[in-house]
């Protein structure tokens, strides 16, 4: 695989999708090669169908399995039709959110256990794993608060859940930030959103002078 595979990831009101819309254009324009922008879950038409099902508020009686399942089956679909293919042909991908998401949600939040959650995804990904995650880190009061006060679209069936469940996905984010400190960066997602854009958009061409200009 000749290409770069970056995602980003982050509880609730971090802030992940605000700083995409900023950091991905400017990336692009640093690029030696081509970039895409991706998301999970979604990012092509059959897994943008499963991402309906998942975060529909009426679908109240998904049983936690079922919606692990689900992620991980939108994540095989994205992964096949669109991550790979790009990153044969040498490019680089930005993913908003990816396996990392699955075993802080599904793994600690949905209390599945992380162990379990990462043997799905093995099977669901082949093992494939990003080259670099950026990790925008917020506890979970001012993760909710944002949600709460910034949200005009509606809230889905994971923002509706309660502290306490918010609280379990960070700690399993930043567990997994410990476990592996080479491949996650941690960003203070608490800053101005000037800094965090300002410390993704480094730590990404600082570590890659192979695939940005600096
Ligand atoms: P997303 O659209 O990225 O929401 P946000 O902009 O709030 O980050 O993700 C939608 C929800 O899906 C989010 O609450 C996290 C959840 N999710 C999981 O629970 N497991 C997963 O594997 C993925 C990819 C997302």
């Amino acid at each position: 695989m000749n290409g770069l595979f970056i995602t980003i990831e982050g509880p609730d009101g971090a802030g992940k999708t605000s700083i995409l819309k900023e950091l991905f254009p400017l990336l692009k324009k640093v690029a030696k090669t081509e970039m895409i922008q991706t998301r999970e879950p979604g990012g092509i038409p059959i897994a943008e169908e499963i991402r309906q099902v998942i975060l529909d508020p009426k679908n109240e009686r998904m049983d936690e399995r079922t919606e692990a399942l689900l992620y991980a089956a939108a994540r095989r679909q994205h992964l096949v039709e669109k991550i790979l293919p790009a990153l044969k042909e040498g490019s680089i991908v930005l993913c908003d959110r990816f396996v990392d998401s699955s075993l802080a949600y599904q793994g600690a939040g949905r209390r599945i256990g992380m162990r379990e959650i990462a043997r799905l995804n093995e099977f669901a990904t082949e093992g494939l794993t990003p080259d670099f995650t950026l990790y925008l880190d917020v506890d979970s009061d001012t993760g909710l608060h944002r949600i709460q006060k910034n949200r005009q679209n509606q809230i889905d069936r994971l923002d509706s859940e309660g502290l306490e469940f918010h609280q379990r996905v960070r700690h399993a984010y930043l567990k997994l930030a410990e476990e592996y400190p080479e491949r996650i960066h941690k960003i203070d997602a608490r800053l101005s959103f000037e800094e965090v854009l300002q410390a993704s958009y480094y730590a990404i061409i600082e570590k890659y002078p192979q695939f940005f200009e600096n």
